[in-house]
């Protein structure tokens, strides 16, 4: 059976069909590739995957990034292998977090738009997202196509975002939710620089490379550049421009963060809500870093 891709949005997503359980024969995975490079965003439904499989589907588009450095929960807490991002509400006893626990609170920052990794000198390609046991109500991912809020921005607009340059840091989305860092914390998540626009390797075409890390532009007032940047956000994250994912129980949603930005909607966490993300990690910067401090 040939790999099937069909447009589920007017501007991105596309929904897979005839991709079974058995690893990827080399023409499969590079038809994904390139329905990712054309979709962004591709949802397959029913997979029904361990974390060995997982990983193994993923390594077909690039290495694995290491989780280490993007989060507050100390390696002895950890409930998945080291290769897997946890993004469920559980601990290692696969219980939710009690309400006040650092790590819930630290998560929920997913619920602001961010690409995954843009925290990272080198950031993210894809991330690959399993929902293993997921709620009845709430706690859709939706996604926002970047491509297309670039394409509607004005020429002038356009010609302003050119060229510049904004910093990252977990410090900055998670200070919108008023969390409160450790100094060790504050050192492992030092800003890092990323162009405000990029271009696809592949296809060319432009993007808004926006996220809640995003803090400040380099060279500007950051008042002035706060300003901007959350403008720019509400532009790109306009209905027509969204989709909503209502996830089934073992669907794998995967999206090319160069070309989206995400986030988790509110859900009850008194229930269980098992997701587990593999990224693929990406090849290069997006522009020269800053000598270190
Ligand atoms: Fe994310």
């Amino acid at each position: 059976m040939a790999v099937a891709i069909r447009q589920i949005h007017p501007v991105f997503v596309g929904e897979v069909s005839g991709v079974d359980r058995r690893p990827l024969a080399a023409d499969e995975a590079a038809a994904i590739e390139a329905g990712m490079d054309r979709y962004a965003v591709l949802v397959l439904h029913d997979r029904n995957i361990t974390d060995e499989q997982q990983i193994a589907f993923s390594r077909n588009f690039g290495e694995i990034e290491n989780s280490a450095g993007g989060n507050v929960t100390k390696p002895h807490e950890k409930r998945l292998n080291p290769l897997m991002n946890d993004v469920s509400n559980l601990g290692p006893d696969h219980k939710p977090l009690p309400r006040d626990d650092r790590r819930r609170l630290f998560n929920l920052g997913n619920q602001l738009w961010h690409s995954d990794s843009s925290f990272r000198a080198i950031p993210a390609k894809y991330s690959l997202l399993s929902g293993r046991v997921v709620v009845e109500k709430g706690g859709n991912t939706e996604f926002a196509d970047m491509r297309a809020a670039y394409d509607a921005l004005d020429d002038e607009t356009k010609q302003a975002c050119d060229g510049l340059v904004c910093e990252h840091s977990l410090l900055y989305s998670r200070g919108l939710l008023g969390f409160e860092v450790t100094e060790e914390e504050r050192a492992m998540f030092r800003p890092v620089r990323q162009r405000l626009v990029r271009t696809h390797p592949l296809t060319g075409r432009k993007s808004l490379y926006l996220a809640s890390h995003a803090g400040t532009i380099v060279g500007w007032p950051m008042p002035e550049a706060r300003a901007f940047l959350r403008d720019l956000t509400e532009h790109a994250t306009q209905p027509q421009f969204v989709y909503s994912h209502k996830w089934r129980q073992n669907d794998l949603v995967m999206w090319d963060n160069r070309q989206v930005m995400h986030r988790v909607r509110r859900f009850d966490e008194s229930l269980v809500r098992d997701m587990r993300r593999t990224t693929v990690a990406g090849d290069a910067p997006t522009v020269e870093q800053a000598e270190a401090a």
